[in-house]
């Protein structure tokens, strides 16, 4: 009998309020809608090498101080050194007034060369509706991708 697994996206998100929450959330829901297997959490509960097994790897945070939080630029880095050549990636988040931490991301993960999609997702404060459909679109542009590797 052949086994056959759904590719697997895993959804790595770093929330101090819940906002970057949201878009994790809503990029998860529009993979699934896709028929990929989605694991998400916060970075605080992903093991770095669980992280670099999935065929895609999303990956959020808000910005703080202009810049990503210390702790999971770390995380990123150890993803990065496991491996995650070839891969499906994006990165996002929810910001105040510069937003940089998801290029940042973008940039760790398409050093350790990632295909990082398009567009990098920034929304300022709490996601509405609109910002909701696209984190959907995104998760679902994720899918399509790992299916067709
Ligand atoms: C102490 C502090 C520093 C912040 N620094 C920045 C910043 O440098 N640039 C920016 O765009 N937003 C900044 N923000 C705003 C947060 O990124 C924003 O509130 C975001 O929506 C939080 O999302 P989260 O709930 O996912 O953590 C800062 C917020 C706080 C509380």
């Amino acid at each position: 009998m052949v086994v056959t697994q759904m590719p697997k996206l895993a959804v790595v998100y770093l929330s101090t309020q819940g906002n970057t929450k949201i878009m994790a959330d809503a990029i998860a829901d529009g993979a699934k809608s896709r028929n990929v297997d989605v694991e998400i959490k916060s970075f605080y509960d992903w093991k770095p090498e669980d992280v670099a097994a999935a065929d895609a790897i999303a990956i959020g945070s808000s910005t703080f101080h202009y810049t990503i939080l210390p702790p999971l630029e770390k995380f990123v880095d150890n993803v990065v050194k496991v491996g995650i050549k070839g891969k499906v990636g994006a990165a996002f988040g929810s910001y105040g007034w510069s937003g940089e931490a998801p290029h940042l991301i973008a940039d760790k993960m398409r050093k350790g060369g990632i295909d990082v999609l398009d567009p990098v997702l920034r929304v300022q404060y709490k996601p509405d509706d609109k910002d909701i459909k696209e984190c959907n679109r995104l998760g679902k542009d994720i899918a399509e991708k790992i299916k067709n590797k």
